[in-house]
């Protein structure tokens, strides 16, 4: 067994966890795991997210069939679930970055926003498609939305991986949602808190932050 696939096994609790968890005690790779550390509690695994995003691709693919949209993924959280979602959408499109940075603590926006890169390209006509990846407050969201809108473009819609619903201050119309999430802090795949856990392959409940 390699490397990679031992470390992939031991992410998920299965029956055989227990034992095999046991036999890499000795690994210093086991040892640094970042997918098994016990601060985290998994909420969406791997396959759990690939079902759901090849869904929300079959779903763009239909409605925007011959437009050409431009997909706009938000750096860097929105970059891991742009670049599965795009490759479930079976129709021409094209993509482009933005970065913006809102301020506030680590684990909470504030509400101010500022554009730290902007698009390469002007939007005027194009049908715009941003990509996000966690609609928290929607202060980030709908700044971002109203601005791409007063560009000219022929729409502007909006698919989010996922939605903490319960903390909405500004309304956001999220057009392709992946999962609605309770109010609970959560990294990986994208995610980060302090740019830390990005990496994980799942989704899960960071349970102690200051941990
Ligand atoms: P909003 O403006 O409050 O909707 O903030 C959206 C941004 O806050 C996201 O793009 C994330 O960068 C960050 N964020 C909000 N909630 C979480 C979370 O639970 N985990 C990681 N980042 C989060
Ligand atoms: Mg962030």
């Amino acid at each position: 067994m390699s490397h990679h696939a031992a470390h992939r096994q031991t992410s998920f609790p299965t029956t055989t966890g227990i034992k095999r968890r046991t036999e890499l005690a000795t690994s210093s790779a086991q040892m640094f795991s970042e997918f098994s550390n016990p601060n985290l509690d998994v909420l969406f695994s791997e396959e759990q997210i690939r079902d759901r995003i090849n869904e929300m691709g079959a779903e763009i693919t239909h409605d925007y069939a011959g437009l050409n949209p431009l997909l706009i993924g938000v750096l860097k959280g929105a970059c891991f679930f742009l670049s599965d979602l795009l490759r479930a959408i079976d129709t021409r499109l094209g993509i482009e970055f933005m970065a913006i940075s809102s301020y506030g603590s680590s684990t909470r926006t504030s509400g101010e926003v500022r554009i730290m890169k902007d698009l390469d390209v002007p939007i005027e006509g194009r049908h715009i498609l941003v990509v996000e990846d966690i609609v928290d407050t929607g202060l980030t969201l709908s700044y971002l939305l109203a601005n791409l809108k007063s560009r000219g473009a022929a729409s502007v819609k909006l698919a989010a991986l996922l939605d903490k619903h319960e903390r909405r201050q500004k309304e956001v119309e999220i057009d392709y949602l992946g999962f609605k999430i309770p109010d609970e802090f959560v990294v990986g795949y994208g995610l980060d808190f302090a740019e830390r856990y990005r990496n994980l392959p799942f989704i899960a409940v960071l349970k102690n932050p200051d941990a």
